[in-house]
């Protein structure tokens, strides 16, 4: 992704004993960077999400082992910084995913061979995060062109919620890579980015992304999707996941449920995109996905942007009233219209997931 003319990923290695990542809690105010430099700032930056989204943190947990494996290569300092970093956030798959496939590869192997092989598989995963995300774009364009093909000379209006794209992986995205690739490919399109209370990634990070690449788009109050699916100006609804189960129920944002019941009561599509990486073979039933519960801060209080053009925080309620905040929520497989993945599109059953994925399912 280009800002201001320069080529990003989210993550990007420096030498071999740094790694850079754009701290998200500055967007859109501000475009900073952050070089982390050990395993406990790689910990931190994914705890306090100045980098998050479910494939990203994947990727920078494993370039964080990574720096824990030039420091110390045993199996049981690897085995204590897995456990480390896979406790920051529980409810996206691919962080673990990411840990334990580094730990895999490095275990069976000579210690003093961990580093450089470490350095070299995490950037194996951030490669092969851009080219799933790529593939996405491209099997996602085909769902937008023939959504354009029954409504020529009209826009495509497209619903997201959160954010899932190049912020949210190493590049490119899951739910907006078809959306760019759509929109370079010349089909009218246009967003409604869903705000996403608490912490706004969708009119901070989205709108950010949307904006910088030049595609239309309208930020929503969350509670206004089904109003406008109501008056049929919603086409078809992508959003990314932090977890699928074998079964296909989804984990993603917390209100993305209630945008699956507002689409199938309007009959619009409901599509969710994610990398393979993204589907936990172990569990059958969404009920059994933890759910990350955050601070109250992030519903009482609000970051934004002062007249003076300070960035200041505001609290928003009562004094003395208390907050629940949950992270995410399951959407039943039943309400998901298809997967878009790097594989293909595919019903959200065991089959579907089975029939792109063979040799994965069963695991
Ligand atoms: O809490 P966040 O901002 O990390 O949550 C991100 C999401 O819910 C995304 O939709 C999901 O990770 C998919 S990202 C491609």
């Amino acid at each position: 992704m280009k800002i201001n003319g320069t080529h990003y990923r989210s993550v990007w290695p420096i030498g071999e004993d740094a790694f850079g990542i754009i701290d998200q809690t500055k967007l859109p105010h501000e475009f900073a960077t952050l070089t982390l430099r050990n395993a406990e700032a790689a910990a931190h930056a994914i705890l306090t999400m100045q980098t998050r989204g479910a494939p990203l943190i994947g990727a920078v947990g494993a370039y964080g082992l990574a720096l824990a494996v030039r420091e110390d290569a045993s199996d049981e300092h690897i085995q204590k910084v897995v456990e480390m970093l896979a406790e920051t956030r529980p409810t996206a798959i691919n962080l673990k995913w990411a840990l334990w496939r580094m730990r895999g590869a490095l275990l069976n192997q000579p210690c003093e061979a961990r580093a450089a092989l470490a350095w070299q598989e995490a950037a194996t995963i951030a490669d092969e995060d851009v080219a799933m995300s790529e593939a996405i774009g491209r099997n996602g364009l085909k769902i937008i062109r023939d959504i354009a093909a029954r409504k020529p000379g009209k826009t495509v209006n497209i619903l997201t919620h959160c954010n899932a794209g190049w912020l949210a992986t190493v590049d490119y995205g899951t739910a907006l890579a078809p959306i760019y690739l759509a929109h370079d490919d010349g089909i009218s399109l246009h967003v409604w980015v869903d705000e996403t209370r608490p912490r706004n990634q969708g009119a901070s990070l989205t709108a950010f992304e949307l904006g910088s690449h030049g595609v239309d788009h309208t930020i929503l109050a969350d509670n206004a999707g089904g109003h406008y699916m109501q008056a049929g100006e919603v086409d078809m609804v992508i959003v990314g996941t932090d977890r699928v189960t074998a079964h296909g129920d989804v984990a993603n944002k917390i209100g993305t449920y209630l945008k699956a019941l507002a689409a199938r009561d309007n009959n619009v599509p409901f599509y969710v995109a994610l990398p393979s990486s993204t589907i936990d073979w172990t569990l059958d039933s969404g009920r059994d996905i933890p759910i990350e519960e955050r601070s109250e801060d992030e519903v009482l209080k609000m970051a934004g942007r002062l007249p003076d053009g300070s960035v200041a925080i505001v609290e928003i309620a009562a004094p003395g009233s208390g907050a629940a905040n949950p992270g995410f929520d399951v959407t039943p497989a039943r309400l998901v219209t298809g997967f878009i993945t790097e594989r293909g599109t595919c019903a959200a059953t065991p089959e579907g997931l089975r029939s792109l994925f063979p040799h994965k399912a069963g695991q």
